[in-house]
């Protein structure tokens, strides 16, 4: 089986080569790498190379790590959109637990036992809709159509089935014509197909101050692109850190991508300090959604709460353990 690896810039390499080393603890995969964001723009002139979408194409699943860097900070993150695109990844699942107590800055009383999915829509709403630049200014606009809403509406509703049976659908249907839109095609699938879970309406402004303030009322939130991507970085504040968040970016066939929801991390690449966690947890959902072994994905998330309850903690953690301490804790987990 072969995974196709996209470390990118930054820590990307870094973390990226520790969730290699903790597959490698669990099975035997072949891997395939392939240059991507920055470092593909300086190697081949482009952030996604045709070689790499051909591989990504024909694998079983994609790990990736991260992209950009202060010589190259938008077009970088244009080879990911496309890579989204191009695969029809249109639901994106950013888990976020409370790990252990007293990770973050939020009160341990507000998060404790806090652990949601924000089921973020990742092809569509104003990452792609017509841009441009006027003479007096530039624009940038948000289209949805129903079909596109519905497909991320059904992932959201069947996970919560799994789960604790709660969906919040977040817009702002208060002043947007498309959330108005969503909200009303996530209330006729629910009611149609989804009648067992409960399913609330918030407004994005609303929903970012319960995140932080009441992390424990959700369940399955589901949102559009750009609201899905603020979202969940400030829901790192739950977990304690965006270096524990994984994501898995998935479609209607098989495989996935797979990568930390955090960035390349400039300020801190090369340090070997970055928190492995969030490209480790995006393997065990690799495992779990795009292999089928879901046995492997738990002991490795079992792995990293252990390493964290046992003190091994980077410094964004307000650790003093490294990348290579934290991926050897892991492994010595398993
Ligand atoms: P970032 O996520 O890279 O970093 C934000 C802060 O979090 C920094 O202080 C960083 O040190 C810290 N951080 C992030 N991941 C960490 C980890 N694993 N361990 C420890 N600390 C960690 O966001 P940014 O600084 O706004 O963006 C940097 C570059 O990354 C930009 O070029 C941006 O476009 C790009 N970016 C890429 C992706 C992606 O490829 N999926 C995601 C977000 C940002
Ligand atoms: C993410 C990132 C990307 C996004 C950027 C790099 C294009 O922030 O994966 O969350 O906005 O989707
Ligand atoms: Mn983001």
């Amino acid at each position: 089986m072969t995974i196709v690896l996209l470390p990118g810039d930054g820590i990307g390499p870094e973390v990226v080569a520790s969730a290699v080393e903790v597959l490698a603890g669990v099975g035997e995969f072949d891997f395939a790498e392939f240059p991507f964001g920055a470092d593909a723009i300086e190697r081949c002139g482009t952030p996604l190379p045709a070689e790499a979408l051909t591989g990504c194409r024909s694998a079983e699943a994609v790990l990736a790590g991260a992209v950009g860097t202060a010589a190259h900070t938008t077009t970088p993150g244009s080879g990911l959109l496309r890579l989204r695109a191009e695969l029809g990844l249109y639901a994106n699942l950013r888990p976020v637990r409370a790990w252990l107590e007293g990770l973050g800055p939020l009160r341990p009383d507000v998060v404790a036992g806090a652990d949601l999915v924000i089921v973020r829509e990742l092809t569509g709403g104003l990452y792609v809709g017509a841009a441009g630049r006027s003479a007096e200014g530039a624009y940038d606009t948000c289209a949805y159509t129903a079909g596109e809403i519905e497909r991320v509406a059904r992932v959201a509703f069947r996970l919560a089935q799994e789960r604790r049976g709660r969906v919040t659908s977040v817009d702002k249907a208060n002043v947007l014509e498309t959330s108005r839109l969503w909200r009303e095609t996530v209330t006729g699938l629910g009611q149609d197909k989804f009648p067992g879970v409960e399913l609330e309406h918030l407004l994005v402004d609303s929903a970012a101050l319960a995140l932080v303030s009441d992390p424990r009322r959700f369940d399955v939130v589901v949102t559009e692109n750009l609201f899905g991507d603020i979202l969940s970085d400030e829901a790192a504040a739950i977990a304690g850190s965006l270096g524990l968040l994984p994501s898995a970016s998935l479609g209607d066939t098989a495989g996935g991508l797979f990568e930390p929801v955090h960035g390349s991390a400039p300020d801190i690449a090369g340090l070997g300090i970055a928190n492995p966690c969030a490209a480790i947890l995006s393997a065990a959902l690799l495992l779990r959604y795009a292999l089928y072994r879901d046995p492997e994905a738990a002991a490795i998330e079992a792995a990293v709460a252990r390493t964290l309850r046992d003190g091994i903690r980077t410094p964004d953690l307000g650790g003093t353990a490294t990348t290579a301490e934290v991926t050897r804790a892991v492994l010595a987990g398993l």
